[in-house]
Parts: structure tokens; C-alpha cells; sequence
């Protein structure tokens, strides 16, 4: 679908502490999923929704994303000389996939903090906010459908998923109406990681929001909330409950996302998307199998 007014944010701004040592000098975002860093998927999968013009909200220690998404000219002419066209495609897909802008985010005062900084650079036009711990398989694709929702209905739209209620606790959580839309809900309520016993359903906001700018003023006002830090759910609370708000939607989202912020999820996710690829999955296939009787 084109979306050629659409921009994308994404705050990149976290500490990856849960991945220490390997994230003490690396962002997060720059560990490989396979052979690609995180913040590419998330990058392309913007692109493959129509989106051409990316803004990263940087926290510190991230200038590796920004060399990741530049051109390297010593590099492409070596492999140029050496006439290895595969190697140099690699090099130059990332800094020819979109137009992509950084922007400091400042002192770390949380998510919601991160998404104001962005009002100037995306102006009057919805924009959707990416986080790059989510990643949503290409072959799910979601953002058409939210920005298909956006346009028919002019509200903002987040991505929902049902989760297991022990996980409930790790995400923001929606109370919703149904549509006549079965993948569509009406938000009525928002929480940020509520504990499992408090939670008003099991359908976890996933880092995916489509958002319009009447969202800014609501984030200016926001104050401190989980963590002490300004959440986006907070806000997006807010515009929800509020019947002179615009509306706000969600998309349940039934495909493959893997959450490459936990340890665990993120090891899964290489072996997934290794087994499908063409160019391992022939081999890795049948020793995961064999790995496996060995258990
Ligand atoms: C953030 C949001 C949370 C959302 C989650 C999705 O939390 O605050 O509402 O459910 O992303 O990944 P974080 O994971 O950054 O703590």
C-alpha cells in the first residue's frame, strides 16, 4: 500500500541492559538478527509498507546505527574493484532503503518523551512509531492494515496481541469493544504493565502505533508514570477516554512477531527466520532436528 505521507519514528534510545556484556559498546538495536541488525527488519518492514522517510530518535552509544544507515565509500569502491556485486548490494541496500534522520532524544525520560520529540520533524501527518525490540514477520505484514484503519476511520491505531496473562505485566494492556471487523477493536482503556490480577484483558499493545498529531499536546501534559517515566500508553489513555479526542483503534495481530529485547525470544527468533531462509534453512533443518533427539 502507498503511504507517501506516512513517516516513520523510531525511538532508539534504550539501554539494553538485559543483554550486557554484548550491548556495553553495541546499541541493541545493531545486534544481528541472522546477519542483519535488529533496526534493519524494522526499517524495511516501513519500507515495504510505503514509507520512505524514517526518523530515529537516538539515546547515547547509538552512532553505530547512524554509520549502519550511511554510505561507506572505501567500502563500496573496494568491493566494486573486486567486481563482488553480492557484498556490495549489502553495503548499499542500508543507506539507499529510505531517507532516514536522527534526532537526539535528550535526557532519557521515557517512550512517550521520545514520540514529542518527534512533532516537528513529522508535522500535521499521521506517522507510525516503531520500536525496534518487536519485530513483525514480512510475510505478517501489519502496518497496511493500521494505516487502512487510520484512513477509514481517522483515528489513531495501535497493533494489539493476546499474550499469555502470566506476560500481561511486561506490556501495555487495552480494554476494548468489538467491530464488526473481527481483527479490529475499539479502544476504550489503556494501562501500562498492570499486574496480572489488575489487567483488564490479555491483549498486550506490541511496538506498532499509528499515531496523529493530536497526540503531541496530550504527551506535553503527560506526566511521569511507570518507571517515573512518560509513557506513550499514558497518553494514548487519554485520547481514548476522551470523547472530544480523536478515536482510538486496534489491530489484534495474529502472525509471527519476535520480541529481539528478551534473551531468550531473541534466540528463537534466529533460528526461526535462519530455518525459513533459502540459503540456510536446507542445512540448519535437519540438524536442529538431530540437535534436538539429542536433548
Ligand atoms: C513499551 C511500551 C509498552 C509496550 C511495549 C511493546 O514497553 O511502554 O506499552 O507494550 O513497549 O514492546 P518496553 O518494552 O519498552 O518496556
Amino acid at each position: 500500500m502507498e503511504a507517501p505521507k506516512i513517516k516513520a519514528v523510531m525511538p532508539v534510545a534504550g539501554l539494553g541492559t538485559r543483554f550486557l556484556p554484548a550491548t556495553k559498546a553495541t546499541p541493541k538495536e545493531m545486534l544481528p538478527v541472522v546477519d542483519k541488525p535488529a533496526i534493519q527488519y524494522v526499517v524495511e518492514e516501513a519500507v515495504a509498507a510505503g514509507i520512505r522517510d524514517v526518523l530515529m530518535i537516538l539515546g547515547r552509544n547509538k552512532t553505530a546505527i547512524a554509520n549502519h544507515f550511511d554510505s561507506v565509500p572505501e567500502l563500496e569502491q573496494k568491493l566494486s574493484e573486486k567486481g563482488d556485486d553480492r557484498k556490495l548490494g549489502h553495503v548499499t541496500r542500508t543507506s539507499d532503503l529510505a531517507d532516514i534522520h536522527m534526532l537526539r532524544q535528550g535526557e532519557p525520560k521515557g517512550l512517550g518523551h521520545a514520540v514529542s520529540r518527534a512533532a516537528q520533524h513529522v508535522g500535521d501527518s499521521p506517522f507510525v512509531v516503531m520500536l525496534g525490540d518487536d519485530l513483525i514477520d514480512e510475510r505478517d505484514p501489519l502496518l497496511p492494515k493500521m494505516i487502512e484503519v487510520n484512513q477509514q476511520r481517522g483515528a489513531m491505531v495501535i497493533a494489539l496481541m493476546e499474550v499469555d496473562p502470566d506476560h500481561i505485566s511486561m506490556y501495555g494492556c487495552a480494554s476494548v469493544d468489538a467491530t464488526d471487523d473481527p481483527d479490529v477493536v475499539k479502544v476504550t482503556d489503556l494501562v501500562e504493565k498492570p499486574a496480572k490480577e489488575e489487567a483488564p484483558s490479555n491483549l498486550a499493545i506490541i511496538g506498532r502505533y499509528l499515531l496523529t498529531p493530536d497526540i503531541f499536546p496530550v504527551l506535553e501534559r503527560t506526566g511521569p508514570g511507570k518507571g517515573n517515566e512518560i509513557q506513550l500508553t499514558d497518553a494514548l489513555k487519554d485520547v481514548a477516554v476522551d470523547p472530544e479526542n480523536v478515536d482510538v483503534y486496534g489491530v489484534i495481530f495474529r502472525g509471527r512477531r519476535y520480541d529481539t529485547g528478551d534473551k531468550l525470544d531473541y534466540i528463537k527468533a534466529i533460528m526461526r527466520i535462519a530455518s525459513d531462509r533459502e540459503d540456510l534453512g536446507p542445512d540448519l533443518r535437519p540438524w536442529i532436528k538431530e540437535f534436538a533427539a539429542t536433548l
